[in-house]
């Protein structure tokens, strides 16, 4: 069940709802730890990632079942110390768990959290961040060790609005002694969600959304119920597939204020928009128009996550255009399987290409190398002529519940096998 096929060439219709978030779900269940006692995440997505970070949350002690409506997370039994290494080691999300065993148990040994095929992805910026909290790093056996005697409050100023490392921050200084005040925050939705997850916790937090955050440290914090946002990235998956296929589709809970920069973009490539407080209905046009330049920058700018789903839609554009990508350094391996379909796309530079549209896309067997160009990749099949097979879909499961059964449901001709 590793490759998806397509018979594309129909423009979506009809409605889809949209999922939980990952990148809210991943960093919330992390700091379910900091309570001791359970939390119950309502609407929590069911996606490899999250199962991934529910077993190392088992592997530290918590106790975690599914429920109906989310999932439940009991961490009062915590051990405090090593996190199993081929856990730690299979995803970048486990980097939250620093920050929160940190502030569970001011200790914690952990593999360096991998790398992967869009960068480097360094954690100087985590490790000076939480250094000035008082937390000593350590190498030991090729693992990071690291430990505070006494984690405490700091003024730090984030030179890059890195989304994991004020994450980090967050979640060492909701217990540390004294206020944290952290300037130059990342804003992204998933940090305010975060946010609200632990306020409920009973966490003081002033600034969420802005890029400067005040954490006063509290004694302890309590479990509560909480409700995981939509996913804004998901939703951008599928406003921009009806973009490419010229489909009309409701995208039921998609988070229309957390969606302005796509929404801009996707206009001048013609579709047209109507949003609610229970989603947005979103018109593609029949073929797209070529935006000149699109640029991804920080939220609330376009996001890099549907970097490559823009570059699938505008293979289709009547005209060039230049895609920059401003926050990962090789966020263009989706260019090789767009290539493969017909898509006329030139690598500048490794931080830049130019596509010049083409009337149609053509079926191909393509290999998904990394979670969005994966999406990409189904999203490009969904606009081309004739059959394409997307292997390699691993991938794409870490972040979509279920990207078959969405399309389906907007009269796709999709199946995985
Ligand atoms: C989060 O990754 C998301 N992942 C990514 O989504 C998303 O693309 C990214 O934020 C940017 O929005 C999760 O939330 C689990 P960063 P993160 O720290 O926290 C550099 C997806 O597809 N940097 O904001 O790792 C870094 O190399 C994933 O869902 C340092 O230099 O991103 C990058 O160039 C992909 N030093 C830039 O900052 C550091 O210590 C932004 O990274 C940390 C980051």
């Amino acid at each position: 069940m590793d490759s998806i096929c397509i018979r594309g060439g129909v423009a979506l219709q009809g409605n889809v709802c949209i999922q939980g978030s990952k990148n809210a779900a991943l960093p919330i269940l992390a700091a379910s730890l900091l309570t001791g006692e359970c939390s119950v995440l309502k609407n929590c997505p069911r996606i490899l990632d999250v199962y991934a970070m529910v077993s190392l949350l088992q592997s530290l002690g918590c106790a975690v079942c599914w429920q109906e409506s989310g999932i439940m997370v009991d961490s009062s039994g915590v051990k405090c110390g090593e996190m199993s290494s081929e856990a730690a080691t299979c995803m970048r999300s486990s980097l939250c768990l620093l920050g929160a065993m940190l502030g569970r148990c001011r200790e914690v040994v952990m593999e360096h959290p991998g790398g992967c095929v869009i960068g480097e992805r360094p954690i100087d910026l985590h490790l000076t961040a939480l250094g000035q909290m008082g937390v000593v790093f350590s190498e030991e056996r090729g693992r990071l060790h690291a430990i505070a005697d006494r984690l405490h409050g700091a003024e730090i100023d984030l030179p890059t609005p890195s989304v994991g490392a004020t994450e980090n921050v967050i979640l060492a200084g909701v217990l540390a002694e004294g206020d944290t005040i952290l300037s130059g925050a990342a804003r992204e939705p998933e940090i305010t969600a975060l946010c609200r997850y632990l306020q409920c916790c009973g966490a003081c937090i002033e600034g969420a959304g802005t890029d400067r955050l005040v954490i006063r440290g509290q004694s302890r914090l309590y479990g509560t119920d909480f409700t995981i946002p939509a996913d804004r990235i998901v939703a951008g998956t599928y406003l921009l597939a009806c973009m490419g296929t010229g489909g009309s589709a409701f995208l039921e809970r998609a988070p229309g204020e957390e969606l302005t920069a796509v929404m801009e973009v996707a206009e001048r490539m013609g579709g047209h928009f109507c949003t609610s407080e229970q989603g947005i209905y979103v018109q593609g046009p029949s073929r797209p128009r070529a935006v000149e330049r699109i640029r991804t920058a920080p939220y609330p700018g376009f996001p890099t996550d549907l970097q490559s789903m823009a570059l699938a839609v505008e293979a289709r554009g009547n005209g060039v255009t230049e895609i920059e990508e401003n926050i990962f350094e090789n966020r263009f391996r989706v260019v090789e399987g767009l290539r493969r379909m017909g898509a006329c796309i030139e690598q500048t530079d490794s931080r830049r290409v130019r596509v010049t549209g083409v009337p149609f896309l053509t079926g191909a067997e393509v290999c998904a190398k990394e979670l969005r160009g994966g999406a990409a990749l189904v999203t490009a099949g969904l606009m081309a002529q004739g059959e394409t097979s997307v292997s390699g879909c691993s991938f794409v499961y870490r972040g979509y519940e279920n990207i078959c059964r969405d399309f389906r449901e907007l009269g796709a001709r999709i199946t995985s096998v």
